[in-house]
């Protein structure tokens, strides 16, 4: 047994040492402590190694160093010693003092090296596991329909336009052509909201894209309205507007929200055959394929007279021999050219209405238009 761990054994057992000194004198007292100083010394560890914390710890230290402290006692009871007592026990309980400093700040250092270890496990990285991949996106179909669309017609001269979802009956119907309680309007079962317009008729979910063309024009006399008032001619409307709209129809091949793209050309010139050659153009372009026949089926639309069905056949491929309709068209009706501001007199042209998609299923064959709007990711991946 050292003389290290008898000093720990004096620090350790004098709680009531005052007392005790003067009534058994230094020497007994010193070696029971010795005796018991093993004992002792796992009662400090045990003290210190329970310290689950720093300020436990701190707390553990304040039982043997603190004011009322076991090695502060020892301290107080010296004086009651004889000078040469006094020597060894002083030098005793330094010892002593020392080794449960020295503990101290062992369990210290266990401490803070165990709070390390956690922060450091938690903040791991495992710098061997693959990253997360970000996939890159990739424009929807029916947006790339769309920006070909636009691609197309601007190189045809046309300019493109947006125009406002929520729309007001008169220019969705009435400016149309197509008044209240005209049985034309039941061709597009529209969704209507709870807000009002000036005419107190409420705004609606615009059923199709044509709302547009009266827009347009309004925005074009407008623009244009200095330069006529000087003399000069308007110029010609040459414009699409595709965005989308709404219906109260929903299965394979309609959805409530789908989208169009209108089409005007309006000037003084402009004729039905403008419209065979402009639109053929377009589909050969779209479809990168000149092998295509485009037929012009009669139909009634209020806002355009004569008005006509735009029918296109693939000559090879899986779809070869089938009519299908890509679009509504027509020379636009004199009373919508009224409506647009316009002398029906002197300007006339034509308009369409077209699906882009009902393009985008026939571009890459895909049968239900349900899964463009599904968002499956598996579908979308595709198109990239
Ligand atoms: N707006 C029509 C519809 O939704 C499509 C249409 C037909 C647009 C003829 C036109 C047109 O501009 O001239 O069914």
């Amino acid at each position: 047994m050292s003389h290290d761990s008898a000093a720990i054994g004096v620090a350790l057992g004098a709680t009531r040492t005052g007392a005790r000194l003067q009534r058994a004198g230094p020497f007994p007292f010193f070696k029971s402590y010795v005796q018991r100083s093993g004992n002792h010394r796992r009662q400090r560890a045990e003290a210190f190694a329970k310290a689950p914390t720093p300020s436990d710890l701190e707390n553990a230290k304040a039982h043997f160093l603190g004011k009322s402290g076991r090695i502060t006692a020892l301290m107080k009871g010296l004086g009651a010693l004889p000078v040469e007592d006094k020597k060894t026990q002083g030098a005793a309980i330094n010892l002593a003092k020392q080794a449960i400093e020295a503990a101290l700040n062992e369990r210290r250092q266990a401490l803070a090296d165990a709070e390390l270890e956690t922060q450091l496990r938690a903040e791991a990285l495992d710098v061997s596991l693959p990253g997360r991949m970000r996939e890159p996106g990739g424009l929807h179909p029916v947006s790339l329909t769309m920006e070909r669309i636009e691609q197309i017609f601007a190189s045809m001269g046309f300019d493109v336009a947006d125009g406002p979802e929520l729309e007001s009956d008169w220019y969705s119907f009435t400016a149309l052509n197509n008044p209240p309680n005209h049985p034309a309007r039941s061709m597009q079962d529209t969704f209507y909201v709870d807000i009002n317009g000036d005419d107190g008729i409420p705004y609606n979910l615009r059923p199709h894209t044509s709302p547009m063309q009266v827009r347009y024009a309004h925005a074009h006399n407008k623009k244009y309205a200095e330069q006529v008032k000087s003399g000069g001619t308007l110029p010609e409307i040459r414009v699409i507007c595709p965005g989308r709209t709404y219906r109260v129809d929903s299965d394979a091949t309609h959805s409530p929200m789908f989208h169009q793209c209108e089409g005007l050309w309006l000037g003084e010139n402009v004729s039905f055959k403008d419209l065979k050659a402009v639109f053929t153009d377009f589909c050969r372009t779209f479809f990168e394929s000149d092998d295509l026949a485009l037929r012009f089926r009669p139909s009634f639309f209020p806002f355009t007279e004569p008005s006509a069905e735009i029918d296109i056949q693939f000559q090879s491929g899986p779809l070869a021999g089938r009519w299908l309709e890509v679009a509504g068209s027509g020379q636009v009706h004199p009373a919508v050219v009224r409506n647009m501001g316009l002398d029906p007199e002197k300007y006339i042209g034509f308009a369409f209405g077209m699906g882009p998609d009902r393009l985008t299923m026939l571009r890459y064959g895909v049968n239900d238009l349900r899964l463009f709007f599904d968002g499956d990711i598996r579908f979308l991946r595709q198109f990239r």
